[in-house]
């Protein structure tokens, strides 16, 4: 979006003269969303996402509508064939905030052109464990990797004038227990780990953010003044509006007190109920004249703004977009293990293609996030269309490990499509089904948190059954978070993390596996050995304490080594990083490093940078991500990646005195392809006082 500043001081003029004219009925109608359930009622299935949300604001004296909402992060989530990405995960696996920009600005040309004014894209709750059911809409585990990631989905979106939605504020990473978990968290932890990336994306302009249905300190987050007022709104300027999470997320009228402008999706409270809080005094009118000219300002800003183009319904679902989805499933699945197998040749060999999921449409949650579009690009549609006229596949896509081995046999090789589906994880919706109760069945409700991190019962038999053929094996593994691996690792000869791969999921497989492309994502969590050496978690828990460790910054404290660490991911081409170097340039430290493509295919390389924080005299985790780079590299090609780091990117929270502060000591700075593979540049860095 871009507004000249004389266009904003002319919006609040505007209001100053508008506001004091309205009733306060007329600006209480503005704080919530309405009709929700009875189109929600009128629909067979009582299905989400079928129509666009009135979302609350709208004022007829200035002839401004009000908003009109749809969710979501893979994909717009309206049922016109909108195009479907691969999941925010998979994204935050490729490390390239110029692709997500540009997917962010394909999903606002295909939200402005069904006629959307808001979008709720930007979900980037922290991975603190991963058996969160909704852990495939985020980026990942690393608050830095978030924000950056968010910050561009953000700025992508807003380019068309369509405002984003940052969700869910904040610490909502348990999905069954969301709508009454009270998270316990310092001070300290908040500031550090659970709200920079909320701060990143506000700073880039997000124009909304919507409260989080759990609780935060004995508060629930609508409800919650500290974040909302004190934090949101005081501390970071925020200038847009807060809207609550859907179905369950308000309490009473005196969340518009603490901060919510908006409810939804119906005026439960933010009707009568703050009317009459008004009226009695309980709640100062001036508080809905705030959140009218929130609402209104972002509004206005957003509708004046110029266009970049026009929208059609031919923009929705359309080539290009496709192509987008296609680049990003490309960039983003991961290789984690190659036994010199990959890339598979295209003719010679004989191939197999097994699994219950190597033929199905699996896109991710069916929750909020699922997107419906024209089509979609299975892995073996993928795998045939790239090579069936050179190679005679054999497929067997029932499951069951018998016939698997028995095609396995008559092939040289196997590849194997395992993992989730929306059923083991996803968005939870209680009400029409009680989650505990669904058995095996497919039910379109079931998801919520996963019990365990191990592939399905089904999918190890199927990889021990064909392993026991000795024909080679390349495991290919669907899903939005971390799985554990251990129990089978060593029987597969490849093991690519292809996550929910989107519309041209397939397409981009085959190009991976058939060498058209390297693989180059990396992973944006950790996966442990055990389950025993992550954070305590517990999907039915009411009350739960989040401390400032998880992922690899818990790995580091407790020296586990984990079985892939946080930023892994191999390609078929070999990088060689230089020594780093660190230089001052008036208060900014600029960091280089040399890496250099020496193997005989063009790939790209993520480096990471990290700031080490051994010698801290305080309790802070070993190191943490402050950088990264995506570099494209042809053979031979050297470039240097070049980072910049300020004072922020050093320092703590100091809960005692409500500030940010350095300590007095040197810090290391590390570089290198994987969180654990990193060189330190020579020079340590102190900043002066
Ligand atoms: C989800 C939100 C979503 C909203 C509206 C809620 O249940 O938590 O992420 O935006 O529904 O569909």
């Amino acid at each position: 979006m871009t507004i000249a500043s004389a266009d904003h001081d002319t919006i609040e003029m505007e209001l100053d003269e508008l506001i004091p004219t309205l009733s306060l009925k007329e600006k209480v109608a503005m704080m919530s969303g309405k009709d929700f359930y009875k189109y929600y009622f009128s629909v067979d299935n009582r299905q989400f996402g079928v129509r666009a949300y009135n979302a609350g604001g709208g004022c007829e004296e200035i002839d401004l509508a009000p908003l009109s909402y749809a969710d979501g992060p893979r994909g717009v989530r309206l049922p016109n064939g909108t195009t479907c990405f691969p999941v925010s995960m998979a994204r935050g696996a490729s490390w390239d905030v110029d692709l997500e920009h540009r997917i962010g600005s394909a999903m606002g040309v295909e939200a402005r052109a069904l006629g959307l004014t808001l979008l709720s894209n930007v979900c980037i709750n922290l991975l603190r464990h991963p058996a969160w059911g909704r852990s495939q809409e985020t980026y990942g585990e690393d608050p830095y990797h978030l924000g950056e990631m968010g910050a561009a989905l953000v700025e992508g979106t807003q380019s068309q004038n369509v405002m984003a939605t940052a969700k869910h504020l904040a610490a909502n990473s348990i999905e069954n227990a969301r709508f009454k978990v009270d998270v316990t968290v310092s001070e300290r932890a908040l500031r550090e780990v659970y709200l920079p990336h909320f701060k990143r994306v506000v700073d880039a302009g997000c124009a909304t953010v919507m409260s989080a249905y759990n609780q935060v300190n004995g508060h629930y987050c609508a409800h919650n003044a500290h974040l909302l007022r004190d934090i949101l709104k005081d501390e970071w300027g925020f200038e847009g509006f807060v809207h609550s999470d859907w179905v369950k997320g308000v309490y009473g009228a005196d969340a518009a007190e603490a901060g919510l402008d908006i409810e939804n999706p119906e005026p439960t409270f933010f009707g009568e109920d703050l009317v009459h809080a008004v009226k009695s005094g309980e709640t100062n009118e001036a508080v809905v004249d705030e959140a009218v000219r929130r609402i209104l300002r972002m509004q206005l800003r957003f509708s004046r703004a110029a266009d970049p183009r026009s929208y059609s319904t031919s923009d929705v679902g359309c080539a290009a977009h496709a192509e987008l989805a296609q680049e990003a499933a490309e960039k983003s699945m991961v290789l984690l293990k190659n036994n010199d197998i990959l890339p598979l040749a295209r003719n010679g060999a004989r191939i197999a293609v097994l699994g219950r999921l190597a033929d199905k449409v699996n896109l991710g949650d069916h929750g909020s996030s699922n997107v419906t579009p024209p089509y979609a690009v299975t892995p073996l549609a993928g795998i045939k269309n790239l090579v069936d006229r050179h190679i005679a596949l054999q497929s067997d896509t029932s499951g069951d490990p018998i016939a698997a081995a028995a095609l396995a046999k008559n092939n040289d090789i196997a590849i194997v499509i395992v993992g989730y589906t929306y059923f083991d994880e996803g968005e939870f919706i209680p009400g029409d089904v009680a989650l505990e109760e669904v058995s095996g069945e497919e039910d379109a409700h079931r998801g919520g948190d996963r019990s365990s991190l191990r592939l399905p019962q089904a999918d190890v038999d199927l990889i021990r059954s064909v392993a026991a053929t000795g024909t080679k094996m390349v495991v290919c593994v669907m899903g939005g978070g971390a799985i554990t691996m251990d129990e089978w690792s060593d029987l597969a000869d490849a093991i690519l993390m292809i996550w929910y791969p989107g519309m041209e999921g397939g397409t981009a497989l085959a190009r991976i596996l058939f060498g058209d492309i390297s693989p180059s994502g990396k992973l944006p969590f950790s996966i442990p050995a055990y389950e025993s050496h992550l954070p305590y978690f517990d999907k039915h828990a009411d009350d739960i304490t989040y401390d400032m460790y998880h992922g690899y910054t818990l790995f580091d404290r407790e020296s586990i080594t984990p079985a892939l660490p946080f930023g892994f991911g191999l390609s078929y081409t070999q990088f060689i990083y230089g020594d780093p170097t660190l230089e001052m340039i008036d208060d900014i430290a600029l960091v280089r490093v040399k890496i250099t493509n020496r193997g005989a295919m063009a790939g790209a390389e993520v480096a990471q940078l990290y700031v080490g924080f051994g010698n801290s005299v305080i309790d802070r985790p070993k190191k943490l991500l402050k950088g990264f780079k995506r570099l494209e590299l042809e053979p031979g090609e050297t470039a240097v990646a070049e980072f910049t780091l300020d004072r922020s990117a050093f320092a703590h929270y100091v809960e005692r005195d409500k500030c940010w502060r350095l300590d007095p000591v040197p810090f290391e700075v590390l570089v290198g392809p994987a969180s654990n593979l990193l060189k330190p540049c020579q020079t340590m860095l102190i900043w002066p006082e």
